[in-house]
């Protein structure tokens, strides 16, 4: 399996609940290892722009609102098929429906602030690397 990137957000409600190194220790202990982190507060212009992709859905609002309303944590991940690797430690959108053991299930609070965003394929995860990050950012 190749050593690929992935890119990573942990949430407003984690950094608001002080679990920015919890977290992260998941990814760790999940064999990610961070190689870009910034700690920021997303402009709306940047909410709105990275959640493009939704802007026709009946949450994109309320999502731009919540991804503003405190600080977040990106990050560029990398390990072994780095993409479906963070996707399983992460869990699924709804943590009423994710697995134990995984991050959302641990500590999501709903559907909308469920603590971690991770790409959802190689292609998005450049995309959104590049981003939030400039290449001389990322020491791996
Ligand atoms: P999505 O890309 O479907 O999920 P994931 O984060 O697991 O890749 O949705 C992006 C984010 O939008 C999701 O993390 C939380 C928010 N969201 C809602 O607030 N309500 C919803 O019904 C859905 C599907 C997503």
């Amino acid at each position: 399996m190749a050593v690929t990137r992935t890119f990573s957000i942990i949430k407003p409600d984690a950094t608001r609940r002080n679990l920015t190194g919890a977290v992260t220790k998941m990814l760790e202990e999940a064999g990610l290892r961070v190689v870009a982190s910034k700690r920021i507060h997303m402009t709306r212009d940047q909410a709105e722009g990275f959640y493009a992709v939704h802007k026709e859905r009946p949450f994109y609002n309320d999502l731009c609102d919540f991804m503003t309303s405190g600080p977040v944590v990106v990050q560029v991940l990398e390990g072994e098929d780095a993409v479906a690797r963070n996707r399983q430690v992460m869990g699924a959108t709804n943590p009423a429906q994710a697995d134990e053991g995984t991050i959302r299930k641990t500590y999501a609070e709903s559907i909308e602030a469920n603590s971690v965003h991770g790409s959802d394929s190689d292609e998005n995860a450049k995309i959104e690397i590049d981003f939030f990050f400039s290449p001389d950012e990322i020491v791996g």
